[in-house]
């Protein structure tokens, strides 16, 4: 049964913070991913929200003068606007300060505290609010500053409830010894492996120092460190604690998405403390690099943050999706370029797919009254076809959008050069003519198909521009791969151009 289910997950995103194109950049990754597994016919649950307790939060809220809920509210929906704006096609929104989220942390806590992994003491130690993390003198860059914030951390001094990660060393090198594809990819794998292998210290789980979290159930002076609360999103969400027959049926074939800023969170304290509650650790966990602006990492004191909106305004919805997925290489960091984005569009989305289809529909109009024929069962292009569904399904399924885009577009090449070999613009009407766009007409049927999880909506106005019902990602892949689905026969419709050419803007 599990082989059947898909539970995909984005990180929950902080509301100290505005959705920018790194969050966006996991988010339509993961949508990707749930609507291919969709295609392949699977039981899917696509999950995103946000994490809205901690002092950052707490901060940010007080600076504005609202309260930390007022705050988180206005944030979330604007993360979930964002989402909308994006097509993502997520299950579940969840919100950490929602009472289901509550209970569920209370309840996963509570078992490891039962289960003797959980201890009082103290702590003094350097705290980065940012991060909200604590880091050890050697970790600060010029011994005061945040590695990843480049900002002076703060000492905090407090009595805590730890979490015994130290006796978590052994059994978590066991699990990814078992089961070394539980990180992908590698690099990132063997990341999480050295820092294990450095040793783990307990860690510090509760803070007295601020009210805005999830109180300790057995000590209610004291909440809960924001990222045990945020972690458990992904088993609230799923039943955990309230309905144990649909936790018992998503869990743990779970596949987190995550940038490498957070892989320590995931790829140890998540996976450890679930082993602390007696639950099985996450399936999968995919960590992709950090988009960068001028070589940096975007963030609101860099003042580089790019914004989903902006950009869609210039390359609509499915032109931003196809970039990210196309050309940020899951695993590397990369670098956003403008220049290299419309560069794609143009090649990609106008050119072979958009020019394409435009062709087709004006030769069918000319030499065929409008009315698309039937791909011929022994066409060259069928071996490619074949060649490119099995190239896309592994590339989906080993998490790497870019190279199942690639393949997809190989059919999209080899169909513009069979085109440009036959020239059916020169034909007369009759057979010939007919078979040439007939199997342009079930390439550009195939690729609606493969393409759908990246670029739905156009995927979905080229189904109906050739005459098509219902939409590409209507019936399982294994029906519709096959060579030959288009049937023939249907009005085939020109339109506007899919992807109008962008010129950049002059210097
Ligand atoms: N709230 C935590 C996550 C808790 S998950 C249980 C958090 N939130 S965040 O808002 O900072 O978002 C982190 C995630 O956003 C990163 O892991 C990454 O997926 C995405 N990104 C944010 N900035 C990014 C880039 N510049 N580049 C790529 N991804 C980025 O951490």
């Amino acid at each position: 049964m599990s082989d059947q289910r898909f539970y995909v997950t984005t990180p929950i995103y902080y509301v100290n913070d505005i959705p920018h194109i790194g969050h966006a950049y996991t988010t339509v990754t993961a949508d990707a991913l749930a609507r291919w597994h969709r295609l392949l016919g699977e039981e899917v649950f696509f999950l995103t929200g946000t994490d809205e307790h901690g002092l950052k939060v707490q901060r940010a809220a007080e600076e504005r003068g609202v309260t930390p809920q007022e705050h988180a509210d206005a944030t979330s929906a604007r993360f979930r606007e964002t989402w909308d704006l994006l097509d993502i096609s997520y299950d579940d929104y969840i919100r950490t300060t929602e009472p289901r989220h509550a209970a569920a942390v209370q309840t996963l806590l509570t078992r490891c505290y039962e289960n003797g992994h959980i201890y009082k003491d103290t702590y003094a130690g350097l705290y980065c609010v940012a991060c909200e993390a604590y880091y050890t003198a050697d970790e600060l860059i010029d011994g005061t500053d945040c590695p990843i914030h480049l900002r002076p951390v703060e000492e905090l001094e407090e009595e805590n409830w730890f979490f015994r990660l130290s006796a978590f060393e052994q059994p978590l090198l066991d699990l990814y010894t078992a089961r070394p594809e539980a990180i992908h990819p590698d690099g990132k794998r063997n990341e999480a492996l050295g820092l294990i292998r450095q040793g783990l210290k307990d860690v510090s789980i509760s803070r007295t120092s601020i009210s805005w979290g999830i109180p300790v159930p057995w000590d209610p002076d004291h909440v809960f460190y924001v990222w045990y609360d945020a972690l458990i999103n992904y088993a609230t969400a799923v039943g955990y604690g309230a309905d144990p027959d649909r936790f018992a049926a998503w869990w743990p074939h779970v596949h987190h998405i995550i940038g490498k800023d957070i892989l320590r969170f995931h790829c140890v304290y998540w996976p450890a403390m679930l082993l602390a509650a007696g639950e099985a650790a996450p399936h999968e966990i995919d960590v992709h690099g950090f988009l960068l602006v001028g070589g940096e990492k975007m963030s609101k004191t860099r003042l580089n943050q790019i914004f989903p909106a902006d950009l869609v305004e210039d390359f609509g919805v499915d032109g931003f999706r196809f970039h990210f997925l196309r050309d940020a290489t899951f695993g590397p960091d990369g670098d956003f370029s403008y220049e290299a984005m419309v560069a794609r569009y143009n090649t990609d989305l106008a050119n072979n797919l958009g020019n394409l289809l435009a062709r087709v529909a004006t030769v069918v109009a000319k030499k065929c009254d409008g009315i698309g024929p039937a791909p011929t069962p022994d066409s060259p292009l069928a071996a490619v076809a074949a060649e490119v569904v099995a190239e896309t399904s592994a590339a989906w399924a080993a998490v790497a959008p870019s190279v199942a885009l690639e393949a997809t577009w190989r059919l999209l090449r080899e169909a513009n050069a069979h085109l440009e070999a036959h020239e059916p613009w020169k034909m007369d009407p009759g057979p010939a003519v007919e078979a040439v766009l007939g199997d342009a007409l079930e390439v550009l049927r195939l690729v609606a198909v493969l393409a759908s999880p990246a670029i739905p909506n156009t995927t979905a106005e080229v189904w109906r521009r050739i005459g098509l019902a219902g939409g590409p990602a209507d019936r399982p892949l294994a029906e519709v791969a096959p060579w030959g689905g288009y049937p023939g026969g249907l009005p085939v419709e020109k339109g506007a151009p899919l992807f109008p050419r962008i010129s950049l803007p002059e210097a």
